[in-house]
């Protein structure tokens, strides 16, 4: 009996220093992580971690796991910290953050799925996480699930609308954050960026409340979307931009470079994987074929080549073998260093901006000027082709891809818009007609001495997409 006391006694003394040493661990790794040596406090709440008495829980336990997380999150330990997330969750499952940090870790991971389930559990526990609310929605997106995408953006739209609760981390300036909403919840309305929710019918609850109807086309609903996100942000250019290609706006001339910027800032870390693996686009690889094809295989060594909207540097690679000097231009600084980073040293030199200045910058020295799926962001060519005339050594050429509309879009413009020269399409991108094309050759001094069709050089929702490849040259007198 004695000896069991004095052993009782044994056990709450090392228990009683134990969670003292954890104390003192925990504060140390908290004073750390506010000091932001994210080393130091990972040290400090791994040894608290590692002095939790698994039989007796401790509820306090889930905030240590916690800031382990989030202390191995800042040194780029992902895994180690999704694992300490899920232990906070295994001491209380209704721990909001752990979820939505779990979310977030997931994400970064590139594993969507499972970042969708954390970011909708902690939806789910707090109605009014509008954070967790939005990443899930931005997350289906990129799942492709559109719709569930929809409601999501929805849901979060409506948590910063009302004005009952105070929403979890209310922001404090909500506007621009709904203009990014609306936005976002046209693209998912649309098909994401290519377009192909276009006529079908959305029947979210949430969403036909809005405009008072039961059932609303999903175009009519993006429209809306996408002038919902110019009125509470009126800088907005990329809902601009969407908004004049579902109205049709025949005036738009081109997409504006803050519109182009801010597109490929935000879709460089993904580019290859969504446009040549999702996506299947070839338009780089056709685009080299065919000017082997028309100035013959044999005949090719260019001297100063500039790539025209170079992107992550997919065509540039192609050419690469066949040019002295290679120069990559791009609106995007952000994808000209996903290049740089993909492929380093594909470019002797780079130019951030805008094409129709730096190839003119060139002072006519270019031989070359390679462009695929760049030009698409014109609708009027005109200044663009006089820039290429300006900037390109006598004999010297231009190979570049373009958009054309589909059959049957054809035959309406045909009909209703006999003078049409390009489309904007609700991809956002302009689709240009052959004639126009050759026009615009002509009126800048350009001969065209190749053209090929392109067929499915892209899908978007199952549905190829055409186009057209052309090989001009600058000629005298032209
Ligand atoms: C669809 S990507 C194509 C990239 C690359 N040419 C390829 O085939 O993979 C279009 C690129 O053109 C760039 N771009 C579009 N308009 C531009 C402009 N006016 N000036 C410079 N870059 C532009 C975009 O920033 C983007 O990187």
């Amino acid at each position: 009996m004695r000896f069991a006391v004095f052993t009782m006694f044994l056990v709450m003394a090392v228990s009683v220093q134990a969670v003292k040493e954890k104390d003192i661990f925990v504060e140390k790794g908290v004073t750390a992580m506010e000091e932001g040596d994210m080393e130091a406090a990972v040290r400090a709440l791994k040894a608290a971690t590692d002095l939790i008495d698994l039989e007796t829980p401790d509820p306090n336990d889930q905030y240590i796991y916690v800031n382990l997380g989030t202390a191995l999150g800042e040194i780029g330990q992902a895994a180690l910290s999704a694992a300490q997330y899920r232990k906070a969750i295994d001491v209380n499952e209704e721990n909001v953050d752990a979820h939505y940090f779990l979310g977030l870790t997931l994400q970064d991971m590139g594993r969507n799925r499972e970042a969708a389930d954390a970011y909708a559990s902690a939806a789910s526990l707090d109605r009014m996480h509008w954070e967790s609310m939005s990443n899930l929605a931005a997350v289906l997106l990129d799942l492709f699930d559109y719709s569930s995408s929809v409601a999501a953006f929805s849901e979060t739209i409506g948590i910063l609308e009302q004005r009952e609760v105070e929403p979890t981390n209310a922001p404090y300036d909500p506007f621009p954050i709904l203009s990014q909403l609306y936005y976002r919840r046209g693209m998912a309305l649309s098909g994401g960026s290519s377009g192909g929710n276009q006529g079908g019918t959305c029947v979210v609850q949430a969403q036909t409340q809005e405009l008072g109807g039961k059932g609303v086309d999903c175009g009519e609903m993006a429209k809306f979307s996408f002038s919902k996100a110019v009125a509470y942000d009126e800088r907005n250019e990329a809902a601009k931009h969407m908004l004049a290609a579902l109205t049709a706006d025949a005036t738009m001339e081109r997409a504006s470079n803050s519109y182009v910027k801010g597109l490929f800032d935000d879709y460089a870390g993904n580019f290859e994987q969504s446009l040549v693996h999702e996506l299947g686009y070839n338009g780089f690889q056709l685009l080299r074929t065919f000017v082997g094809e028309v100035l013959g295989e044999e005949n090719l060594g260019f001297g100063l080549v500039v790539d025209a909207g170079c992107g992550t540097g997919l065509v540039g690679n192609e050419f690469r073998a066949v040019s002295r000097t290679l120069v990559g231009m791009d609106l995007s600084k952000k994808i000209i260093d996903e290049a740089k980073m993909k492929r380093p040293g594909l470019y002797d030199r780079t130019y951030i901006g805008d094409i129709v200045e730096g190839i003119r910058a060139e002072g006519g020295k270019i031989d070359l000027v390679i462009a695929a799926d760049s030009f698409i962001y014109f609708g009027d060519l005109l200044a663009l082709f006089e820039s290429i005339r300006d900037g390109v050594t006598m004999g010297g050429h231009v190979a570049f891809t373009l958009e054309d509309v589909g059959k049957e879009d054809a035959r309406i413009l045909d009909n209703e818009r006999p003078d049409w020269r390009w489309k904007l399409t609700p991809s956002g991108r302009f689709a240009h007609r052959k004639g126009y094309i050759e026009d615009v050759l002509k009126a800048t001094g350009l001969v065209l001495v190749g053209y090929e069709a392109m067929v499915n050089f892209r899908f978007e929702n199952g549905v190829g997409v055409l186009g057209h490849m052309v090989v001009a040259r600058k000629v005298q007198g032209g």
